[in-house]
């Protein structure tokens, strides 16, 4: 079982790109609305809460865990890794070699919450795999509350976005990090506002495939279960009243969230 760790409903990015990929494994997600924004929490408080999280994941079977928002993944792999014996996935690497692979002008966008930006995380490791790479970043942390409000396709949305990318577009880059698990739900908003030649590199789509090649040759992870016992189980901290509903959209089917 893989276990999906997130802070709110943005790793259903995740969970639906797995379900589709992956579909001989049964799902684990871990929502923490109930603590949400991580953005606005500080260091400490996010590696306390990712440890809470990925235990309840392991304590319920996940046998290996993704951490599905970036905001945790820049500030609590490490200690993730080192807390629990178990494969552990994160989101940035496999990004990173996906945009440095098809930037063909070494020009890099990235856009995030306020904690994955200002870590640098991504920026750093865009210099390390390339270094003639340009990077450019912003931070844009008011799209993670109006996705979770389903303020997909609002005019207040696209006028938020206007904003956030202006300067960016003006540095043209040629390829633009979705370093945020909640942005695919903006991805055609995104795309039109910073012009259709920009690739769009998806850290959620990403992920799972990196998890896929791993999967590959570790014949030790492969489900004991037949398809038919394939389950998911999609569990959160707290529940609004849109939560549901947007996570619905995200998954592209109904869903039942359970309470932790
Ligand atoms: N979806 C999360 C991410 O990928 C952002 C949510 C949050 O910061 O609470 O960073």
């Amino acid at each position: 079982m893989i276990g999906i760790v997130d802070s709110s409903i943005g790793g259903l990015t995740i969970a639906r790109e797995a379900e589709q990929l992956l579909p001989e494994h049964s799902l684990l997600y871990l929502g923490d609305i109930a603590r949400l924004p991580y953005d606005r929490q500080d260091p400490a408080t996010i590696v306390k809460y990712s440890i809470e999280n990925t235990q309840f994941l392991v304590d319920n079977g996940a046998k290996i865990i993704i951490i599905g928002c970036n905001s945790t993944a820049s500030i609590a792999t490490e200690t993730i890794r080192q807390t629990f014996d178990i494969p552990v996935f994160e989101i940035i690497h496999p990004t990173v070699q996906k945009a440095v692979k098809v930037s063909h002008h070494e020009r890099i966008g990235i856009i995030g919450t306020r904690a994955t930006i200002s870590s640098n995380i991504y920026s750093n490791a865009v210099k390390n795999s390339r270094p003639e790479c340009k990077v450019f970043q912003k931070a844009c942390p008011l799209l993670v509350p109006l996705v979770d409000e389903g303020w997909i396709a609002k005019k207040e949305t696209k006028m938020i976005l206007k904003k956030y990318l202006y300067g960016l577009k003006n540095q043209q880059p040629d390829t633009l990090i979705l370093a945020c698990t909640h942005y695919p739900m903006l991805k055609q908003l995104i795309q039109s506002r910073i012009g259709k030649k920009v690739t769009l590199i998806d850290s959620s789509i990403e992920v799972v495939k990196h998890v896929k090649r791993y999967l590959k040759n570790a014949p030790e992870l492969l489900p004991a279960e037949n398809f038919s016992q394939v389950k998911h189980r999609y569990v959160v901290t707290g529940l609004t009243e849109t939560t549901e509903y947007v996570a619905s959209q995200i998954l592209k089917r109904p869903i039942q969230l359970q309470l932790a």
